[in-house]
């Protein structure tokens, strides 16, 4: 441990105090981040096939603490069965995205997939897309959270033609929060080469900026697959582009950024060895990587928790924090100006944490 930062160290490991850290994120998905409480109480209402005591409850939708690292495990917690009605999904997305006060976020891209709230009852996708954005900005206003959304098309559920026939519906609302297009879902059954016609199509919308996760489970060349078929301004995940230095560099030329995502890497099997997690040494090396949560309440664990890691690992400083909020910020699809604007806000909130470190 560096001697100069042993006593901050010892402060930041308090939970508390760095829960209130100001943090930038971009990579956290709504369908991983429900209020358990919420999604509960929601099973209950419309008599779900659900268990009946809250703690067993818990089991079924979050990854189990007794389970070793398991991708395909991992992606089956996200149901898809809650909903009965528009209102159900407004309540749940309302109130989890209202639970966001405690986490020290002063800006959020928020993802989530249409067809995630749409699938089991075959609702309008148009319908869900507003439902879901007009509850999540009611709930983010009243805790005063700037949020952008991007837009979850998952490999499982959709081919490229499908993508594209929902996107052009949903395209037409012309909602401007909605900055950014994510590919989620099981990236070593269904290969990216099958998702280049969506990508190409929206790559030709010039409107949305491109998000894909990638090299989470798979090696380096599904990142670069990602980038140069996939049209990828950023990646999720990214984990095994430190394999390969060619890439890393690349990733750095051209400014495109690793979304790291400690918790979930080790519950994914993606890096099961959290004290070597390579966003150690990404960072240390100055390449473009930042910390998310991912789906904080499918693992258990939320984005405090991620950076308390960072603390106890790899001695993170609070500088180190600012440095990796700064990348994020340059990582996030907002414009150079409002990039700016962020950046002076988060400035300010940084003094006012140096002053509870002292
Ligand atoms: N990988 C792919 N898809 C996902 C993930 C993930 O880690 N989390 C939620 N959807
Ligand atoms: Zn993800």
């Amino acid at each position: 441990m560096k001697s100069s930062s042993r006593a901050q160290s010892v402060s930041l490991l308090d939970k508390s105090l760095l829960k209130t850290f100001p943090k930038v994120e971009l990579h956290r998905h709504l369908e991983g981040m429900f209020s358990l409480k919420h999604l509960f109480e929601l099973s209950r209402k419309n008599n779900l096939d659900t268990p009946e005591a809250f703690a067993d409850f818990k089991k079924e939708v979050q990854f189990p603490k007794d389970s070793g690292p398991d991708f395909l495990l991992f992606l089956s917690k996200f149901k898809r069965y809650w909903y009965r009605s528009f209102d159900d999904i407004d309540y749940l997305v309302y109130h989890s995205v209202l639970n966001l006060k405690e986490e020290g976020l002063i800006y959020l891209e928020l993802r989530f997939a249409p067809e995630h709230f749409a699938e089991y009852n075959d609702f309008d996708r148009i319908e869900v897309v507003k439902t879901v954005i007009n509850a999540a900005d009611r709930a983010a206003k009243e805790i005063n959270l700037p949020i952008n959304y991007l837009l979850t098309y998952n490999r499982m559920f959709q081919t490229a033609e499908q993508m594209i026939e929902q996107h052009k519906k949903i395209d037409k609302l012309e909602i401007p929060s909605i900055v950014g297009i994510d590919l989620a879902g099981d990236e070593v059954n269904y290969a990216p080469e099958l998702y280049i016609p969506f990508f190409d199509y929206i790559k030709g919308l010039n409107k949305y900026k491109i998000d894909i996760h990638a090299g989470e489970i798979t090696g380096p060349d599904q990142v670069w697959s990602a980038i140069e078929k996939l049209h990828a301004d950023r990646i999720g995940h990214g984990i095994s582009a430190i394999k390969d230095t060619k890439l890393l560099e690349y990733l750095k030329k051209n400014d495109i950024y690793l979304c790291q995502c400690i918790t979930s890497n080790f519950q994914t099997g993606s890096w099961v060895d959290s004290p070597s997690h390579p966003l150690n040494d990404l960072y240390k090396m100055g390449y473009p990587v930042c910390i998310n949560s991912d789906d904080p309440s499918v693992q258990d664990a939320d984005l405090t928790d991620d950076y308390l890691k960072c603390v106890e690992y790899f001695d993170f400083s609070a500088e180190d924090f600012y440095k990796l909020n700064i990348n994020a910020i340059n990582a996030s699809f907002i414009s150079e100006n409002e990039k700016r604007i962020l950046i002076s806000k988060f400035d300010k909130e940084y003094k006012v944490f140096l002053e509870k470190l002292k």
